[in-house]
């Protein structure tokens, strides 16, 4: 792996029985990207995702992280190197019956070895680097807004001080102003914590205003990558349909 290269995925095939859903994926992340995985729903976006986290069984290819390739890690190797990748689901974001703050202490309490009043504090701190504030802490993930459960699911990710921060559809279901606020807030951390970003979105503001490079999925491969220019460039029709269509136009993305 070249120095700044955090993630190298080669050849990557994934499927659920003979339905093949990732179909020979490969590309490279380096270091301080802001990767973003657009494709239509279906495409492959949550299973390329999560078996890039080692959450799903590949049917061949590699997946290498930060040097090491996952099918061949030791067990302390793949702990590791997930206490370096924090992710952030697209459903089911947190747990109903735990407060923001012990949500947050969830990944902490797993990989950790420290007292509950470290947990505590680190919580708060994450939840404050996420825009919540002391109060908001103590509440269930049902009294808070969809933006808020947003943050506390990106504080949770936060909670380990990852190198690389998976997210799934960080923006879905918000509002634009939310939905804007956590554009920012991403590129805020991005810059601040100097992490690695790999996001899966079909939000087109996010991928213009938060994303350094974009990689299109189309039928489970890449159809194109590139930056926002090269991307609207290229001829594909469910590219071309996406970007130029009804809310594209409204992003201003061309
Ligand atoms: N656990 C699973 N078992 C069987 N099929 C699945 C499973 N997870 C996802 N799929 C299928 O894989 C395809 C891609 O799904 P997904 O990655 O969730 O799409 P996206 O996130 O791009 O919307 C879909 O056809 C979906 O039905
Ligand atoms: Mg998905």
């Amino acid at each position: 792996m070249e120095g700044d290269e955090v993630i190298k995925v080669s050849d990557l095939r994934v499927a659920f029985g003979p339905h093949e859903v990732v179909r020979g994926l490969s590309f490279k992340v380096r270091r301080g990207e802001i990767v973003g995985l657009v494709g239509a729903s279906g495409s492959g976006k949550t299973v390329l995702l999560r078996t890039m986290l080692g959450l799903l069984r590949k049917s061949s290819g590699s997946v290498e992280i930060m040097g090491v390739r996952l099918e061949q890690a030791t067990p302390a190797e793949s702990r590791r190197i997930g206490g370096r990748c924090g992710m952030m689901f697209q459903q089911g974001a947190l747990f109903s019956s735990l407060t923001l703050r012990e949500n947050v202490e969830f990944p902490m309490r797993e990989y950790l070895h420290g007292s509950d009043a470290m947990y505590a504090d680190v919580a708060l701190a994450k939840l404050g680097m996420v825009g919540l504030s002391i109060e908001d802490a103590d509440k269930l993930p049902s009294e808070i807004s969809g933006g808020m459960t947003k943050r506390v699911a990106i504080a949770r990710a936060l909670a380990l001080d990852p190198d690389i921060l998976f997210l799934d559809e960080p923006t879905s279901g918000l509002d634009p102003i939310a939905a804007g606020e956590i554009d920012r807030l991403i590129r805020t951390l991005q810059r601040v914590l100097n992490l690695t970003v790999f996001m899966a979105t079909h939000d087109l503001n996010s991928l213009k205003s938060v994303c350094t490079r974009i990689i299109a999925l189309y039928d489970g491969r890449i159809v194109a990558q590139g930056a926002m220019h090269d991307i609207l460039a290229f001829e594909h029709p469910w590219l071309r349909a996406y970007f130029q269509g009804e809310r594209g136009r409204a992003a201003q993305i061309s």
